[in-house]
């Protein structure tokens, strides 16, 4: 194994992500608690060192990401006497990633964070960031930190045992960073559908990788989201408001993220922003992948679920648009226009 590792200094943290080649294995040596979750749990068993850490293994699913499972990771971080200088380690898809910073980042007032990604869509999104969270009060992530990981593991032959739909949620997002940063990625996920789908060992790497990489450029650059963080919201208003109401878990993530982005290149284009070209080539894009761009909703409903999404600002909505591959911008959008771009 020849891990390629890269440094990134998020504020006044420095994140090193290793990026392992498609074939090779986690190698993890030193942990002092790892937490997964049942269908993650084998990928611990292969990674070496932190195979022999305490182990606590969750029930996969969204419902963890919960104050009460928090409570009994930092319960038993306190059981086995971890020290501030100990490492937790999270490997899992986001949800792991995302409570187990958490903990990390208050245990203690803050003990090192491992985290090793083992769904496509924590590869290229969740694990890198420092955003951690629980869900809160019925409210997703409304409890969290900006704790950025000491080290991120990426190594694509875990995704072997990934379900294909899930599989397909990361490509969503994956697709989304693309557009927002990187042409050469975007051409390749157009040439290569065939290979990338099939998780192809040949495309898989570069296609993480890079992926990755366009939220490392942008989170540089903006840790807590006071600025530019916030084009990464690209289709997620829409998204988020389809999630709520067709009910979470009726689509995943990246599938609301896939069906958003189209809208948002809608909306885009009816503000005279987008050109028409764009907005096709996204579609067929995510179309190509076999992504739904069609979403039985009610349209006011999804209004009223933007109304509560996180991108209110000044009472105004905010929508992320484009104008080509890495030109982005936040608008304020009119309740009108949203509807035009539902009723297409
Ligand atoms: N912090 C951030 O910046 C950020 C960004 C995006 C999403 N998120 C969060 O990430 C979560 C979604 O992440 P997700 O899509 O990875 O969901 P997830 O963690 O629920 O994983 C999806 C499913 O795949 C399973 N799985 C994961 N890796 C596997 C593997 N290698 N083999 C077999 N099964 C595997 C999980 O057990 C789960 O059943 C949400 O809670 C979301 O809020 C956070």
């Amino acid at each position: 194994m020849n891990p390629d590792t890269r440094s990134f200094a998020l504020g006044s943290y420095t994140s090193h992500v290793v990026f392992y080649d498609s074939v090779s294995p986690l190698s993890i040596s030193n942990a002092s608690l790892v937490v997964c979750d049942t269908h993650t749990e084998h990928i611990v068993e292969t990674c070496g060192g932190a195979a022999h850490a305490p182990r606590i293994v969750l029930t996969p699913g969204e419902s963890e990401k919960s104050m009460p499972v928090l409570e009994s990771i930092l319960r038993t971080a306190v059981e086995h006497g971890l020290s501030r200088g100990d490492t937790i380690l999270g490997l899992g898809g986001g949800v792991v990633t995302d409570l187990v910073g958490f903990a990390a980042s208050v245990y203690m007032r803050g003990c090192r964070l491992v985290l090793a990604p083992t769904s496509l869509l924590a590869m290229v999104d969740a694990a890198f960031g420092g955003k951690t969270g629980v869900n809160f009060a019925g409210y997703k992530n409304m409890v969290g930190t900006f704790y950025p990981a000491a080290e991120v593991h990426v190594a694509p032959s875990v995704l072997a045992s990934l379900p294909e739909r899930e599989y397909r949620s990361g490509l969503g997002e994956t697709i989304k960073n693309a557009l927002l940063g990187d042409e050469d990625l975007l051409g390749l996920l157009e040439r290569e559908q065939e290979a990338v789908s099939a998780r192809s060992p040949q495309v898989l790497r570069e296609v993480i990788q890079r992926g990755l990489l366009v939220k490392c450029g942008i989170v540089e650059q903006d840790l807590t989201e006071t600025g530019i963080r916030a084009f990464l919201n690209l289709g997620h208003t829409f998204a988020h408001a389809l999630e709520s109401v067709a009910g979470f878990g009726t689509w995943t993530h990246g599938e609301a993220v896939a069906w958003g982005t189209a809208k948002a290149a809608r909306l885009g284009e009816l503000l005279g922003i987008t050109p028409l070209a764009y907005r096709t080539r996204i579609e067929r894009l995510f179309s190509d992948y076999g992504f739904r761009l069609h979403a039985e909703a009610s349209h006011e409903r999804l209004i009223e679920a933007m109304w509560h999404d996180k991108k209110l600002k000044d009472g105004r909505l905010y929508f992320v648009v484009q104008s080509g591959v890495g030109q982005t911008q936040l608008v304020p959008v009119e309740p009108e226009t949203v509807r035009e771009v539902l009723r297409d």
